[in-house]
């Protein structure tokens, strides 16, 4: 890569590759760098951040604790790091067995998608309406002979069959119809939930949960009293698909490709989400370059009303398409195929000053589920904003007891 600043550069895959073989966190994209999609795609892959610059300069070159160690243990030259053989040695895990509690249409989409990605030896589907995820366990399996998946599909009514699960998908519960909120299902799911976390405390003690019935916040914490995992074990969806409809509303606002946009919301999966526009990029520029103001508060909008419009449309039901890769977006970040942080609803523990609520913040996981809560700056309003949700949050639940 051309590093004059007065040369226009473009930055490929390769050199995102390259800087995260030589452990930089973040590479700098002066104006009028071009950095292609497939860089970008490779930057969020690898955790790797792509800062506007300039930079000043102790930014441009700043390294993981673990590259420091191994230049100063190493120091021929002051550039020179010793290879990080762990690093590009990661693979990522193809899990032993993915169960889907639920095989309606998040849990059927979920199974389609782990398939194709056979990011799973064996797909368990578990449904309490006979046959239903028999019949779509055979169905995925059928079109082994098409995609030559590796991955086994079984389907049971039983919940005992989560045992032996890595991770366990619950989508179990209703959806809703128009004119509802996701928080009038709570009576109704929380008793599918409480159900559902018994079997999975009593059958698969050792998995990770991911928490997809709504409304999410409320049924992650119901799952977590139910189970009493530790808080790194259960996960709540929703961070990655509100995520996903805050991108593509800017995308498309700004008639440029979800690729060129970077943004996430946290908070609530509902009306107190937080779509952060403080930290969000297009191309590499603040939202401001390349949106006014309006346009930006409507694309926020469209992705906190996103979910209630497609029940809108659909009238039976809810969103699954775009849900169902949601989950899948975190699946990848458990078994390593993705890294870098990821907005998904934990329970905090004094991170952003918030205790004992289940909110959408953006962490780190791994194979055991969560590794920690990052941390990011946010401006006043969005703090306020994360504040309502667990409020609120709070007050659902106390409204409960
Ligand atoms: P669906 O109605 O198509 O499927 C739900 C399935 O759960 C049904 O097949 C039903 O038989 C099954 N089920 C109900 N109780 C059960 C139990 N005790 N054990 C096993 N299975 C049981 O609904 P869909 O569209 O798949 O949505 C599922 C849930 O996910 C809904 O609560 C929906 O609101 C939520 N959702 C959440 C999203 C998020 O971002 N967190 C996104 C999309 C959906
Ligand atoms: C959604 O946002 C239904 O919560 C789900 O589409």
């Amino acid at each position: 890569m051309a590093s004059s600043s007065t040369q226009k550069r473009v930055i490929g895959a390769e050199h995102v590759t390259d800087a995260h073989g030589r452990g930089l966190l973040q590479i700098e994209v002066l104006p009028g760098d071009i950095v292609t999609a497939l860089a970008r795609e490779s930057a969020a892959r690898l955790g790797v951040k792509l800062l506007d610059g300039p930079l000043p300069k102790p930014w441009v070159h700043r390294t993981d604790g673990a590259t420091a160690m191994r230049r100063s243990l190493y120091r021929r030259s002051p550039r020179w790091v010793a290879p990080h053989a762990a690093s590009a040695a990661r693979a990522a895990k193809r899990f032993s067995k993915v169960a889907l509690v639920g095989a309606g249409n998040v849990g059927c989409t979920i199974a389609q998608l782990a398939a194709h990605a056979d990011i799973s030896a064996q797909i368990t589907l578990i449904d309490l309406v006979p046959g239903l995820a028999e019949s779509i366990a055979l169905d995925l399996n059928h079109a082994a002979g098409i995609t030559r998946s590796a991955a086994i599909a079984d389907g049971t009514t039983d919940l005992t069959h989560v045992h032996g699960a890595d991770v366990v998908v619950v989508t179990a519960g209703r959806p809703r119809t128009p004119g509802m909120l996701r928080s009038d299902l709570i009576e109704i799911n929380r008793r599918v939930i409480r159900r559902v976390a018994d079997a999975i405390k009593e059958n698969a003690p050792d998995a990770v949960v991911i928490v997809v019935t709504n409304p999410l916040d409320e049924m992650t914490v119901e799952m977590l009293n139910v189970t009493g995992f530790d808080r790194s074990k259960v996960l709540g969806m929703a961070g990655t698909l509100d995520s996903s409809r805050f991108r593509q509303a800017l995308a498309q606002a700004a008639s440029v490709a979800c690729a060129d946009v970077e943004a996430i919301t946290l908070g609530s999966h509902g009306d107190e989400m937080a779509p952060i526009v403080s930290q969000a990029r297009i191309k590499d520029r603040p939202l401001g370059v390349h949106l006014s103001a309006a346009s930006i508060n409507l694309s926020a909008e469209q992705a906190v009303a996103g979910g209630a419009e497609v029940v809108r449309l659909r009238k039976t039901g809810s969103a699954f398409i775009a849900p169902a890769y949601a989950t899948i977006e975190l699946l990848d970040h458990l078994r390593g195929a993705r890294t870098g942080s990821v907005p998904v609803s934990v329970m905090l523990e004094g991170e952003y000053g918030i205790n004992g609520v289940v909110l959408g913040v953006p962490c780190e996981l791994g194979e055991q589920g969560l590794i920690r809560v990052e941390e990011i700056t946010l401006d006043d309003s969005e703090k306020n904003s994360l504040n309502n949700a667990a409020t609120a949050i709070e007050q659902r639940l106390a409204s409960l007891k």
